[in-house]
């Protein structure tokens, strides 16, 4: 976790984690996203990336991630390669740092999903164009960026909302906790033992927290019901993440009572919303009637990752 509060890249702007995005700048995103998703569905043709190319690294699986920058490049005019780490020579042995430098010789902007988030920082500091974190074993901040964005759409402003998080706190949820930090919301966690947030993370949020005046908080705590009492929104991931799968039987054990069922939302607010990032397992982390109900908002989540992106891109890459 050293690498997250270590400076990456001073000359230039990137995404590694949601430190680099101040409060304001997340508002300006948000602002432009709503633009820019008007505009898509109005066909309205923006090519405010003509002419750009985008390199996506890709070491681990994605549908959402892959689609969504690929797609969103494409309808800003631009192009976005696609370039999985088993065909290409990083997945040989070439060094991230060379594999950095030669991309930024062609493309104007690095996509990255890894494994180490200390891959993602090596990139972006090694890299002369902007690096994008697309996903790493501690953080995935577009996601958040998206999910927060898709909340404020179907409920207005999150600041002073209480959000809950159930489950493994993994880079979804260590990404939850920089956002709250940034924008002064309540998070509160519920996560079984040996299976919370980096604690340095959370020392580090709790006291950003204080500096900002109490306006957001985040709590660490053992029991879901606890957790959800009185959220605006809930929210859980997978209980096995992306190179974990060798934990899958202990993990299954240790989160068995870390599903998001129907009774666990009743102790939230009537009109709280629920969440995930995906992909989802049905009858694991959440239970099909919660996913598929009316408190819902998955699929507008997954979409708003392309418009966010959209927004994030040009932001970096305009
Ligand atoms: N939520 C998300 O990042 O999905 P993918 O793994 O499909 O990209
Ligand atoms: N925590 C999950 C998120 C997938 C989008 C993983 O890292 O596999």
């Amino acid at each position: 976790m050293d690498t997250l509060f270590a400076p990456h890249s001073p000359k230039k702007r990137d995404l590694v984690s949601l430190l680099d995005v101040q409060t304001e700048e997340i508002h300006r995103l948000f602002a432009r996203a709503v633009e820019l998703k008007a505009a898509q569905k109005a066909r309205e043709v923006i090519h405010t990336l003509k002419g750009r190319t985008l390199a996506m690294v890709f070491e681990k699986p994605s549908t959402r991630t892959r689609v969504s920058f690929e797609v969103g490049m494409y309808q800003l005019g631009g192009y976005a390669l696609f370039l999985s780490s088993k065909d290409i020579q990083l997945g040989r042995g070439e060094p991230l740092s060379d594999s950095a430098q030669v991309l930024s010789r062609f493309v104007d902007g690095i996509m990255v999903r890894t494994f180490a988030h200390a891959n993602v920082v090596t990139m972006a500091r090694n890299a002369t164009v902007p690096v994008i974190n697309a996903l790493s074993d501690d953080f995935h901040p577009c996601q958040i960026l998206a999910d927060i964005f898709t909340y404020q759409e179907h409920r207005g402003p999150i600041a002073g909302r209480k959000v809950a998080w159930v489950g493994d706190g993994n880079n979804v949820a260590q990404s939850w906790i920089l956002a709250a930090a940034r924008l002064g919301f309540h998070l509160v966690l519920a996560s079984p033992a040996n299976y919370g947030p980096d604690p340095s993370l959370v020392e580090w949020a709790q006291k950003e927290m204080a500096v900002w005046g109490g306006q957001g908080s985040l709590t660490l705590l053992r029991h879901p019901r606890d957790a959800v009492a009185g959220a605006d929104l809930v929210t859980t991931d997978a209980w096995t993440s992306m190179g974990q799968e060798k934990e899958q039987k202990r993990r299954s054990r240790a989160f068995a009572h870390y599903c998001v069922d129907a009774a666990l939302m009743r102790e939230a607010q009537k009109d709280a919303l629920f969440m995930h990032c995906l992909p989802a397992h049905r009858g694991e982390e959440v239970t099909a009637e919660v996913l598929d109900g009316p408190q819902s908002v998955v699929w507008d989540e997954a979409e708003n990752r392309l418009h966010v992106q959209k927004a994030v891109l040009e932001w970096l890459m305009g």
